[in-house]
């Protein structure tokens, strides 16, 4: 291992926690976002915290945009050790409110920019046994109501990420899957959806988590240590992850209890 780590959606939020956590060990860090002053400001803590590394502007929709960047780790760092596909937008809607456009919008960035992220990188990865660390969401395992496009998406990042897990696994590139639940960042900025109500009612919930950026970092870089695949940063979330695995009808209720409230907090904000 060289020491060398990539990190989309750097800017700000996790991705930035994620820089940080592993700029303290002493890796050399890549970092991209659309947001160029997030990155500045990223760029400046990670020297603050005594790591060195280089900013790239880079829109994860954009393959042509990711090859460059790529590129860029392989002249300044000779490859690249791991990559983290982080870069997300949030959205939110019942599914008869929810245009094509919402989807093709959100699928473009939160699935195809990690599968884009991951295809880009491969070669250098396969040369360095390197590792992938893809950011998904407790969305992906528990479809809850009233985000069916970001539940799909991020569903698909775990399936990929299962796929690579299995085809890498004899070129020995490694895969991890991080699956946290809402927590305080800037997400909600990028909102995208039919309803301010909505976007209101995920604020909310953002708000509540028990566990920072910081900390998810933290156990982010503590479980791929350990080589844990499937990571669930929250303890609720593994609660509910078990409790659907055992029982999917009880969830089932549970998310129609859940939506029919929505439901009602949405009609009472028109
Ligand atoms: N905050 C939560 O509650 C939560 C929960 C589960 C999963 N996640 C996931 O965590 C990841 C990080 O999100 P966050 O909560 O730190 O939000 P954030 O908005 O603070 O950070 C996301 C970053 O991604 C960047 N970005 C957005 N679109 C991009 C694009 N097309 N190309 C490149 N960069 C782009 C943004 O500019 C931003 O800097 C996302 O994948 C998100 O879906 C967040």
């Amino acid at each position: 291992m060289q020491n060398r780590i990539m990190i989309t959606g750097a800017g700000s939020g996790l991705g930035r926690e994620i820089a940080l956590r592993w700029a303290r060990e002493g890796w050399r860090l890549a970092l991209s976002d659309v947001n160029d002053a997030g990155l500045q400001e990223t760029l400046g803590l990670v020297r603050e915290a005594g790591g060195e590394g280089f900013v790239q502007r880079c829109d994860v929709r954009d393959y042509s945009q990711l090859t460059a960047f790529a590129q860029a780790c392989e002249e300044r760092f000779g490859g690249i050790d791991i990559i983290v596909n982080n870069a997300g937008v949030a959205s939110g809607g019942f599914f008869n409110e929810l245009s094509l456009e919402d989807w093709d919008w959100q699928i473009a960035i939160n699935l195809m920019g990690v599968v884009k992220g991951c295809k880009a990188f491969l070669p250098m990865l396969q040369a360095s046994k390197g590792k992938i660390i893809n950011i998904a969401s407790m969305a992906a395992l528990m479809q809850a109501p009233a985000m069916s496009n970001y539940n799909v998406a991020k569903a698909g990042v775990v399936a990929l990420s299962e796929s690579l897990l299995v085809e890498l696994r004899d070129q020995e590139v490694g895969v991890h899957v991080v699956c946290p639940s809402f927590f305080q960042t800037n997400l909600l900025d990028s909102f995208r959806g039919p309803t301010p109500a909505m976007k209101a009612q995920i604020g909310r919930l953002l708000e509540k988590s028990p566990i920072t950026a910081s900390d998810i970092a933290d156990h982010i870089f503590q479980q791929v240590g350990r080589g844990e695949f499937m990571i669930l940063p929250h303890e609720e979330g593994r609660m509910a992850w078990d409790l659907k695995r055992k029982h999917p009808e009880a969830m089932y209720d549970e998310m129609t209890v859940m939506c029919a409230k929505m439901r009602a907090k949405a009609r009472q904000a028109l």
